[in-house]
């Protein structure tokens, strides 16, 4: 396994979209190796996810991750999972406004509205159909990854610029001890 390079806000390949796989793509070994590094660059750099295209590959891959994780320490725990091809259907109009960072946007933080609740259909890393809901910070974590696959960055979804932070003065100003 390698520890891959992280795309920073600027490069193309966060902007341009990813495409879909086919699930014999998902089982063959280039996928299942991109998928293994992609799970150890997210540990490497402590991210709660990460998306294929912040490792230069615009391919509909995100995989994520909770545990215990000292870039978000208040966050409640999401199993390791790989999401390829995924879609989302809010399942409620209400919206939570919670601070998020990103690997692709270094030691940055800013509060960004997402739907609460919402089904979620995937393709897993076997390449099996998975169908289920994400509440709270998991779904909160799922959207952040899906937008990456679709050239967004949570930046385009702060409905006020004005909480945006570098990491030091958030730890300082704002994060709930
Ligand atoms: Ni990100």
């Amino acid at each position: 396994m390698s520890i891959l390079k992280v795309a920073r806000l600027g490069h193309p390949v966060l902007r341009g979209g990813a495409r879909p796989l086919t699930p014999k793509e998902v089982v063959a070994a280039p996928i299942q190796r991109l998928i293994a590094d992609m799970v150890e660059t997210m540990h490497e750099y402590n991210g709660v996810g990460l998306a294929a295209v912040q490792v230069h590959q615009p391919l509909q891959i995100a995989v994520l991750e909770v545990a215990d994780n000292p870039r978000y320490p208040e966050k409640p725990a999401v199993p390791l999972s790989v999401l390829v091809n995924p879609r989302i259907e809010p399942l409620a109009q209400s919206m939570e406004e919670d601070w998020e960072g990103c690997l692709s946007v270094p030691d940055m933080r800013g509060r960004v509205p997402r739907y609460a609740q919402l089904r979620v259909r995937a393709l897993d890393h076997e390449g099996r159909e998975i169908d289920f809901t994400a509440s709270g910070f998991h779904a909160r974590v799922i959207q952040h990854e899906f937008d990456h696959l679709n050239g967004k960055v949570y930046l385009d979804r702060m409905s006020d610029l004005s909480t945006l932070a570098h990491l030091q003065e958030y730890i300082r100003y704002w994060s709930e001890k």
